[in-house]
Parts: structure tokens; C-alpha cells; sequence
């Protein structure tokens, strides 16, 4: 867990140094190739985060991000902010989920972090319509570095910081629709979860924890500006992807195995999955 317990007895050093995380580049479908650029230095701030959820594995912070002038002309941003985090002994550690979930959330193609791209025929209903972001926007997977700009760090304290949880930023998106309490969800709105599952899966991805609890809401469509966006027209979006698994379908080659003990077709995945999303999430709880 990212705790200040871990560094307990550097109030002094860290007062005047900030902790410093280095952007660890998995491959992506969708990157250009790399060309070598400068290094660019964002500043997240955790003291005044707020927090979006707890889950079994981790703690999510809603923070604001300043980025560099050269990236943004309206100073900070908000991010979603994930941190490793075990509230239980389990067999597959917080840090492996949040390591999982980096090696997902590099594999997605730009079309599933999309708010809009085109007309789809989506299943179940095959209708043509403007479809929604699938996951969130992935903005990076940050590890504890021992660098420091003030000369060589104290043995100790360099120990304690590569003991922290390294960060996954990432788009905020609403609240989970357990936690919007009596949220009613519609039939169509059912549909709109769904659709999300088979998009994901049309895709080579399974998520592989569809509980409502991974399903965020947030006031809709992302098409409008954020003043226009109502409740009653919400947009969905699929998170937690710490045990996901994905298959590059062209090859039929299993990229990303989670933690799964015998890996099943990845047809036969994604059916159980949509069979779970139908009984955990479209049915009323
Ligand atoms: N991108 C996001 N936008 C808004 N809220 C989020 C986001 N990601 C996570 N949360 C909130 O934080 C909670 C915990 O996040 P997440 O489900 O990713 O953690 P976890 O520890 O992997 O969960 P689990 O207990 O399902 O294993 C979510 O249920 C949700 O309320
Ligand atoms: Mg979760």
C-alpha cells in the first residue's frame, strides 16, 4: 500500500523532496513506434485525494494531476488513482493484481477507451449505435524510483519507497452502480452493460470479476459537455481488470493469463462471463 507509515521517520527529507515515480512503457497494439523524447514530469497530489473505492485488492483515489505546460493549458487534471493495496491475505498479491491490470489496460485498443467511434451494430441488440468508451482511459503504470534530484538517497529510505505500491492512472468514471445505492437499473440499461461485456470479449478480452461492483455509472452521453450530461441518459463503463486475460485472436495465442490455473477456450471464457454479467449484473440484487 502506498502508506506514509512505510516511510514513517523521513518527514524531514520528504518535506523538501517529492517521491518520485518513473512511467514503466509496456508494449501496445495501438503505440506508434517509440521515438526517444525528452522526460516529462507530472506532479500528482495525494494529500487532498479523494476516495472513489475500496476493494478487496486495492484503495482508488479521485487526484488532481498538474501536467507539464507544454501538455496542458488548464493546469490540473483529475485521475482516477489506483494503489495496491491487500485487505486480506489471498493467494495472488495486491502489487501481481495491479501488474495484471497495467499489462490489460496496455493491451486495450484504442477503440475500447473511445467514448465515440462511429455506428456499431453491437450484440445483443445489433442495432446501429453510437458507442461507448468500454473501459477507462489508461493514462500510465508508475513505479517507486530511488532517483533523487537532492544527491544519493539514505540506504533506509530507499528500502522503505521500493516497498510502496506503484500508481495506475487512469479516467474517473462515476460511481459504481452497487454504490449509486437504489440506481434502478432498466432494461435498457441492462442491455448497455451487457453490450459493454460482449464488446470487451468481441475484442479478446475477459475481465473475469463481473460483479456490479466493477460496473461504474456516470451522467450521460460523454458525447455532451459536461454541464449537458444527465443521470437519466447514463453511460456505463467496465473496471478492475486485475484478473483479466487477454488472447490475441488472430493467432489464438493467450497474451495475458491472470490468475487462472487451466485456461479454458477463450470462447468458453467469454460465454461463462456473459452468463455471470446476466445473472449478477442484469438481474435486480
Ligand atoms: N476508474 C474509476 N472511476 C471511478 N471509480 C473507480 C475507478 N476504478 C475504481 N473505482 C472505485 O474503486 C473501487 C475499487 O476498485 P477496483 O474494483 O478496481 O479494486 P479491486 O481491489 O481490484 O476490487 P475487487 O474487490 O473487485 O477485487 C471500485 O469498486 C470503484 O468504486
Ligand atoms: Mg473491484
Amino acid at each position: 500500500m502506498f502508506s506514509k507509515d512505510h516511510l514513517e521517520g523521513w518527514n524531514e527529507y520528504l518535506a523538501t523532496n517529492s517521491l518520485k515515480f518513473t512511467r514503466v512503457v509496456l508494449e501496445s497494439p495501438d503505440s506508434p513506434t517509440p521515438t526517444s523524447r525528452p522526460l516529462r514530469t507530472a506532479t500528482l497530489s495525494l494529500d487532498d485525494a479523494k476516495v472513489l473505492g475500496t476493494g478487496n485488492h486495492s484503495k482508488v483515489y479521485l487526484a488532481p494531476l498538474w501536467l507539464p505546460e507544454t501538455m496542458s493549458a488548464t493546469g490540473a487534471v483529475s485521475v482516477a488513482c489506483k494503489l495496491a493495496c491487500d485487505a486480506y491475505e489471498s493467494t495472488h498479491s495486491a502489487k501481481s493484481h495491479l501488474s495484471n491490470e497495467a499489462a490489460m489496460f496496455s493491451a486495450f485498443p484504442r477503440s475500447l477507451q473511445e467514448n465515440w467511434t462511429g455506428l456499431h451494430a453491437a450484440k445483443p441488440d445489433q442495432r446501429p449505435e453510437f458507442m461507448p468508451a468500454v473501459v477507462p482511459k489508461f493514462y500510465g503504470y508508475y513505479k517507486p524510483s530511488t532517483d533523487s534530484s537532492a544527491g544519493p538517497m539514505p540506504v533506509d529510505l530507499a528500502r522503505s519507497i521500493k516497498r510502496l505500491s506503484p500508481i495506475l492512472l487512469m479516467e474517473h468514471c462515476g460511481t459504481n452502480i452497487t454504490q449509486s445505492g437504489s440506481y434502478p437499473l432498466t432494461e435498457a440499461h441492462k442491455k448497455a452493460c451487457l453490450s459493454l461485456f460482449v464488446r470487451l470479449h468481441a475484442a479478446g478480452f475477459v475481465q473475469e470479476s463481473p460483479f456490479p461492483r466493477n460496473v461504474t455509472v456516470q451522467p450521460g452521453p460523454l458525447s455532451l459537455p459536461p454541464a449537458a450530461r444527465r443521470m437519466q441518459t447514463p453511460s456505463f463503463r467496465i473496471i478492475d481488470f486485475g484478473r483479466g486475460q487477454h488472447m490475441d485472436l488472430e493467432t489464438e495465442t493467450w497474451k495475458i493469463l491472470g490468475f487462472e490455473e487451466s485456461h479454458s477456450s477463450f470462447d468458453v471464457a467469454a460465454q461463462n462471463e456473459e452468463e455471470y454479467v446476466r445473472s449478477y449484473i442484469c438481474n435486480d440484487w
